[in-house]
């Protein structure tokens, strides 16, 4: 089975990172989306429910599991059988940091390869840090996140002001 997996904080999950999941589902069969903490970032959601927002959009969907993890991405590779790693790139700067990632996972892991899918063109803008500054100041971020992320700031979104 052809494998792969799409690690990030997705804190939240916006439409950018719905783009690249559904074009990796066009080039691999199982897609393991892998939740963690960037240790450069404090997260603004919990864990649990970065998670439950993906696992919603895609609770019907064969060929995608989502799984938490801690410490360095090979080492959760390796005990997945995975070695080939997604990530999006949405502008050239974005590049530097993937480069760097992608020959440093190389390095602690040399079987590993890093497949880059270009963002698409309507969602270069997006990210996460932003969509959190629209929600603080009562923005419409109805055109950047999916369902579960709106459904659930309907609900807490006093936690977020
Ligand atoms: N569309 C829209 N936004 C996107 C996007 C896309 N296609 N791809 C990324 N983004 C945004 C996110 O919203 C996020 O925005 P923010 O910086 O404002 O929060 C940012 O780009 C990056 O987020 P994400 O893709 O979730 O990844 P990340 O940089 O937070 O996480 C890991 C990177 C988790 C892959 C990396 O830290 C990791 O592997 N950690 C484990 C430890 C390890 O092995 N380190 C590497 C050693 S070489």
């Amino acid at each position: 089975m052809n494998k792969a997996i799409y690690p990030g904080s997705f804190d939240p999950l916006t439409l950018g990172h719905i783009d690249i999941i559904n074009r990796s589902l066009n080039l691999f069969d199982h897609l393991l989306i892998a939740v963690t903490d960037n240790s450069r970032k404090t997260p603004t959601f919990k864990l649990e429910d970065r998670i439950k927002f993906i696992k919603e959009e895609y609770n019907n969907h064969k060929g995608v599991e989502v799984l938490p993890f801690k410490g360095l991405l090979v080492d959760f590779m390796k005990n997945n059988g995975i070695k080939t790693v997604v990530r999006g790139i949405r502008v050239f700067s974005d590049f530097e940091y993937e480069f760097q990632m992608a020959l440093t996972n190389k390095q602690l892991f040399s079987d590993i390869e890093t497949v880059f899918l270009l963002s698409e063109i309507t969602h270069t803008n997006l990210s996460s840090s932003l969509i959190k500054d629209i929600i603080r100041f009562k923005g419409n971020i109805d055109p950047f996140i999916p369902n579960s992320v709106k459904k659930f700031l309907m609900k807490h979104q006093k936690e977020f002001l």
